[in-house]
């Protein structure tokens, strides 16, 4: 049984209080969440046409999708407001020592 490995991604210094801040891993396009309840991570593409969510519009848990206003839930990814229908990944997330860090 092995234990997943968290892996860095971003420096806590870098994100914005109540912003979205993007990140890569594995050449994956990432969303970095600075909410009201902590720092949330998921795809940052969008599941309806592949826009980045990044670009969205963020308010607490909710980010909308800056093409066609598709909304979704960051803590589970469920797709929250049309034309949305298919979640977006979430990844489990944590800081240490000053990193945002996503289980791999
Ligand atoms: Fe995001 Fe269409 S690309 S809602």
């Amino acid at each position: 049984m092995s234990d997943s490995n968290w892996i860095d991604l971003v420096a806590v210094s870098d994100l914005e209080p109540g912003d979205v801040t993007p990140a890569q891993h594995k050449g994956q396009p990432l969303a970095v969440y600075d909410g009201p309840e902590g720092i949330h991570v998921t795809s940052a593409r969008c599941s309806h046409g592949g826009a980045s969510l990044v670009d969205g519009y963020f308010d607490g848990f909710i980010i909308e999708c800056p093409l066609h206003q598709g909304c979704f839930d960051i803590r589970d990814g469920r797709a929250c407001g049309k034309p949305a229908t298919r979640a977006i990944k979430v990844f489990e997330c944590r800081t240490l020592e000053g990193m945002v860090q996503i289980k791999g």
